[in-house]
């Protein structure tokens, strides 16, 4: 079959490199944005006197029969013709003739690629925006209905300060509330118009550059048409957005892998979002959550490989580029994915509020309330945190709780403690003794919560 670029060649290309080359088999998820341009460019080109009226009505109609049979399944794409751009092109001059032939005009597959993938990854980048507001919202009503729910709090795995579970789900809700800023902005740039770059230099033919972005709702063309074709940096943008999206996710995801553990027992996972052995029957396993830790693995791969790609390149199109879609067709759509499940599954989440509050209770974690209690009654922190130490140690050759200390146990280590020192030794003491700005106490928790809803109505 003659190729689109044929007139230069004597021979015809050899079967392996129509292999190795073609973007066909994953580029074709571009069609409608291909034709969406494609019906801007013409209408401009008819509108600058480059085509006249008949030959635009019969594009416009050859391109709305294709996407029809593109859309039934009808629509034969072929390897031979390398690329969705080439075989819908290939398509309409069988349809249509010569008409076909002159949409091509003051075109090229550079800035036509750079047009399609942008305008796909504002549709997909939106949605992955609408997402994330979902998942913020779940996040913000189950941390609603454990304003009371306390657990352990951890730094280095280790339990840290008691906290409130819905303080700590809020964090996950302030990470997402950043993502979809994040993809926000890295909406703006994406949404500017390369076409009528052409190859690389532009056009001598009278092109309307601010027509065909107006069409296709572009906030403005992209001012320099060799910047136009060459740079992916819209494409790793996105890729870096959802890795960040992933990290969070992941993060979450290996926090209930560790809850639902019989050794933490904080959560029970759902049945209808768990899997058993094949052999050993009283297996329940977090699989989604592996998963969505297993795949930032792969995304995070997404990034570095175009990273890589575009290193080295010299302006302005290089084929090499071609290998930006496999990985943001696969970023875009397991990001999409993890949120989609990480969102249906949240809310079947059982909390096992006995077993976080008795956690929180263990280990010493109002051994800070103790300091901070002797340094309101005017001892130097440091010395606070010497004779808390001392106590904790004392507590653990006596196999005690901080709580089962007496009076008298208190006065040997310092004369400061008194009675009212218990108060704040339980975990609901220790919380609701915290009066810093965003800190755990039922509060601040809902001073959070009243910011994230405002937020997200903006
Ligand atoms: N399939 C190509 C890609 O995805 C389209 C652009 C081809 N341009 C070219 N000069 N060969 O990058």
């Amino acid at each position: 079959m003659k190729k689109p670029w044929g007139g230069r060649f004597k021979e015809g290309t050899a079967k392996t490199l129509e292999e190795f080359s073609q973007s066909i088999s994953f580029d074709h998820k571009l069609w409608r944005e291909d034709i969406d341009g494609s019906i801007a460019h013409a209408k401009m080109l008819h509108k600058q006197g480059i085509i006249n009226a008949f030959e635009l009505e019969q594009i416009l109609r050859g391109l709305k029969e294709i996407a029809k049979e593109i859309e039934q399944g009808k629509f034969q794409f072929k390897e031979e013709f390398e690329d969705v751009h080439m075989n819908i092109e290939r398509a309409l001059i069988e349809k249509i003739g010569s008409a076909g032939a002159k949409l091509h005009t003051a075109r090229s597959r550079n800035d036509q690629v750079a047009t399609d993938l942008r305008l796909y990854l504002r549709k997909k980048v939106s949605k992955l925006i609408e997402q994330l507001t979902e998942i913020e919202k779940t996040f913000i009503s189950i941390a609603e209905k454990h304003i009371d729910t306390i657990m352990p709090g951890y730094t280095h795995l280790q339990k840290a300060q008691p906290v409130l579970l819905a303080h700590h789900l809020l964090a996950y809700a302030w990470m997402f509330e950043r993502d979809r800023e994040r993809l926000k902005e890295a909406l703006k740039r994406i949404n500017k118009c390369p076409l009528g770059a052409c190859a690389i230099a532009g056009s001598s033919l009278p092109i309307d550059r601010e027509f065909t972005a107006r069409e296709l709702e572009f906030e403005g063309v992209i001012p320099n048409s060799i910047d136009a074709v060459s740079d992916r940096d819209f494409v790793l943008d996105v890729l870096y957005c959802g890795a960040m999206v992933m990290m969070h996710l992941s993060r979450f995801a290996e926090e209930l892998i560790l809850w639902a553990t019989d050794e933490f027992k904080f959560i029970e996972l759902p049945d209808r979002f768990s899997t058993g052995s094949s052999m050993m029957p009283q297996k329940k396993n977090p699989d989604p959550a592996e998963l969505i830790r297993g795949k930032t693995g792969r995304v995070y791969g997404n990034l570095l490989s175009l990273f890589t790609t575009m290193k080295g390149l010299p302006l302005t199109y290089n084929r090499d580029m071609q290998e930006d879609k496999e990985p943001v067709f696969d970023t875009v759509e397991t990001v999409s994915m993890s949120l989609k499940i990480v969102n249906e599954m949240l809310p079947e989440i059982k909390f096992i509020k006995d077993k976080m509050k008795e956690a929180s209770e263990k280990g010493f974690t109002t051994a800070t309330d103790l300091a901070e209690y002797l340094v309101k009654k005017g001892v130097p922190f440091r010395n606070a945190h010497e004779i808390t130490g001392k106590i904790v140690l004392y507590c653990i050759e006596e196999g005690k709780n901080l709580t089962d200390l007496s009076m008298e146990e208190f006065k040997k280590f310092s004369s400061k403690i008194d009675r009212d020192v218990y108060e704040i030794l339980t975990s609901e003491g220790s919380i609701e003794a915290k009066i810093s700005y965003g800190s755990s106490s039922k509060k601040s928790v809902k001073e959070q919560i009243k910011l994230l809803k405002k937020r997200l109505r903006e």
